[in-house]
C-alpha cells in the first residue's frame, strides 16, 4: 500500500492500524465463526444491519471485510446504503459510480465500477448516485443481476444497508442475500428495538446468522489470562 493510500483510511479500520490488537483478533474471530455457520450452505452475500442509525454497521462491514481479505478471500463490499452512504469514505474513495450505476446502465452491469480498496482482495462498490426511491431499487430483479455478476467476482460479497427499523431498505435486501448479520452496540441499542429487528427479518424469513455486540467494553481479566498462558506456553 502507499503512503498516500494508508493517509486516506480512516482510524476506525482497526484491522489494517492495529492487526494484532484484541478488536482486530474479534474481527477474525467472526470471520472464522462465519465459515463455520455455514458449512452445509457456503455464505457468499451477506447483509449487515442493525436496528437503528449509528450503531457501528458500517465499520463493522470494513473491518470484517478486510479480516477476509487478509485472510486469502477475495471480498466485495458493496454500499447498499442509498441514503446516507458511507464506505467510500472509510476508504478515501468517492461514491459517483456504483451500485445505482450498475442498475442503470448495461455496460456497468457487465463491467462493474469495482474500485480498488488498497488492501488486496479487497474492492468496493460504492453507492453510486442516489435514488429518490431505494426499496424500488433495492426490490428489483435488476439487483438480483447485479448480486450475481459480484459473486463471479468474489468469495463473498457483503452489503451495507440503512437500519431495519424505518425504513424498509434491510428487509428487502435480506431476502436476496445468504444471510444477516445484525449488529448491536452496546449502551445504545435498545433491547426492544432488537426485537423489533429481528421480528422484522423473520417475517421475510431472513436467513439471521446472528448479532454482533460492538462498542462493548473490554473484557481485560480475560486478555490477561490469554497472554500470561501465550507466556507459558
Ligand atoms: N470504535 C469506534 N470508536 C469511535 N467512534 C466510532 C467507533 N465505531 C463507530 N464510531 C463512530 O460512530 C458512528 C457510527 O459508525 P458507523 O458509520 O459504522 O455506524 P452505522 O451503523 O453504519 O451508521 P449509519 O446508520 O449512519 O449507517 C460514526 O460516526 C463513527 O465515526
Ligand atoms: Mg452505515
Amino acid at each position: 500500500m502507499t503512503e498516500k493510500q494508508t493517509a486516506a483510511l480512516s482510524d476506525l479500520l482497526v484491522t489494517l492500524s492495529s492487526p494484532r490488537s484484541p478488536i482486530s483478533e474479534a474481527y477474525r474471530t467472526l470471520r472464522t465463526n462465519l465459515q463455520f455457520v455455514s458449512l452445509d450452505k457456503p455464505l457468499r452475500t451477506l447483509l449487515i444491519t442493525s436496528p437503528g442509525p449509528e450503531e457501528g454497521k458500517s465499520t463493522l462491514l470494513a473491518n470484517l471485510a478486510i479480516a477476509i481479505a487478509q485472510g486469502e478471500k477475495k471480498a466485495i463490499m458493496v454500499d447498499c446504503d442509498l441514503r446516507r452512504p458511507s464506505l467510500h469514505k472509510l476508504f478515501g474513495l468517492d461514491h459517483q459510480r456504483g451500485l445505482t450505476t450498475m442498475m442503470l446502465d448495461d455496460k456497468a452491469l457487465t463491467d462493474p465500477p469495482l474500485q480498488e480498496t488498497g488492501v488486496p482482495g479487497l474492492q468496493l462498490l460504492a453507492s453510486g448516485p442516489l435514488p429518490p426511491s431505494p426499496p424500488d431499487l433495492l426490490g428489483s430483479q435488476r439487483m438480483d443481476r447485479v448480486l450475481t455478476v459480484l459473486k463471479e467476482r468474489a468469495d463473498m460479497v457483503l452489503l451495507d444497508a440503512p437500519p431495519v427499523i424505518a425504513v424498509s431498505d434491510a428487509t428487502i435486501l435480506a431476502t436476496k442475500v445468504d444471510g444477516v448479520l445484525l449488529v448491536v452496540s452496546a449502551g445504545q441499542t435498545r433491547r426492544d428495538s432488537v426485537q423489533a429487528a429481528k421480528t422484522r427479518l423473520e417475517k421475510v424469513n431472513a436467513r439471521l446468522i446472528g448479532a454482533v455486540l460492538m462498542n462493548a467494553p473490554l473484557d481485560t481479566s480475560l486478555q490477561q489470562y490469554y497472554y500470561t498462558r501465550q507466556e507459558k506456553g
